[in-house]
């Protein structure tokens, strides 16, 4: 069996992707994958909320080749997730491979070195469709889309899906979009009911059943560098992320 690899993608800032890659990837592991992180984002969210050292060599050292992805792999509290961080050096890869060769390809490429002993590989964008989230999606055979429901989101989103298939088109035929899951889903308000009505019947069964909703449980669970399953099995948004990832086991 191939790895998977899933890049969370979405130029808008604070929609979710960090938690969703860090709480998903939890779940799979827990459900008996092995699951390697790639924090791909300066800001090094991911990095801390799976309780990792954003000090040891991370994602800038290895797409400068200054260590192997291999070195760079970190172990977190939840059995079978492990880590490669990030932290604010990785603003420098913009400059240092400006005029690289094939340079939207890097992170593609240390990917490809790995063994086959990792069952899922997911990506976590900064907030642009820079050279970073290009690296992800370049490097992914499927993207998720986390989305908040409020009206702006679907501007948004079609810039992104248009990206998604000119990635396709042009650098990674294998690109393909797994999914769209709605983020910070409150129920009591219309828009935000009207949001996933919209973009449930134009996307169809791309929009995942799990919606994950506003859960206070959710954000502060990175503060303790703990994935939600071990910060607070027992509360709603844990038990959404556990449903999603069975989604997304069962989708490939
Ligand atoms: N379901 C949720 N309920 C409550 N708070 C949430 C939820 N999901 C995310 N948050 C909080 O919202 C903020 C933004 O979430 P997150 O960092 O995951 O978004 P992001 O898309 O990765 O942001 P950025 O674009 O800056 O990387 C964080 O403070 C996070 O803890
Ligand atoms: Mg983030």
């Amino acid at each position: 069996m191939s790895i998977k690899k899933i890049v969370f993608a979405n130029q808008k800032g604070g929609v979710g992707k960090t938690t969703t890659t860090a709480n998903l990837g939890a779940y799979l592991a827990e459900l008996g994958q092995k699951v390697l992180l790639i924090d791909l984002d300066p800001q090094g969210n991911l990095t801390s909320a799976v309780g990792a050292d954003d000090e040891r060599p991370g994602m800038y050292e290895v797409l400068t080749d200054e260590v192997a992805l291999t070195e760079a792999i970190q172990e977190t509290p939840v059995e079978r997730l492990f880590v490669v961080g990030s932290n604010i050096d990785l603003t420098g890869i913009n400059i240092e491979l400006v005029n690289a060769y094939r340079r939207e390809y890097y992170l593609d490429k240390h990917l490809n070195l790995l063994g086959d002993e990792w069952d899922y590989i997911l990506i976590d964008c900064p907030p642009s469709l820079g050279l970073l989230t290009l690296n992800g999606l370049v490097a992914a055979d499927y993207s998720i889309i986390p989305l908040q429901c409020e009206y702006f989101a679907l501007e948004g989103l079609s810039m992104l899906v248009r990206t998604i298939m000119n990635v396709k088109k042009h650098l990674n035929q294998e690109l393909e979009i797994l999914g769209i899951v709605f983020t910070m889903y409150d129920n009591r308000t219309r828009l935000a009911q009207d949001v996933v009505k919209d973009v449930s019947d134009y996307f169809k069964d791309k929009v995942f059943e799990s919606l994950i909703p506003r859960n206070v449980r959710l954000s502060e669970a990175p503060s303790h560098g703990l994935p939600i399953n071990l910060y607070d099995p027992a509360c709603k948004g844990a038990e959404s992320y556990l449903n999603l990832a069975k989604e997304v086991l069962q989708r490939g």
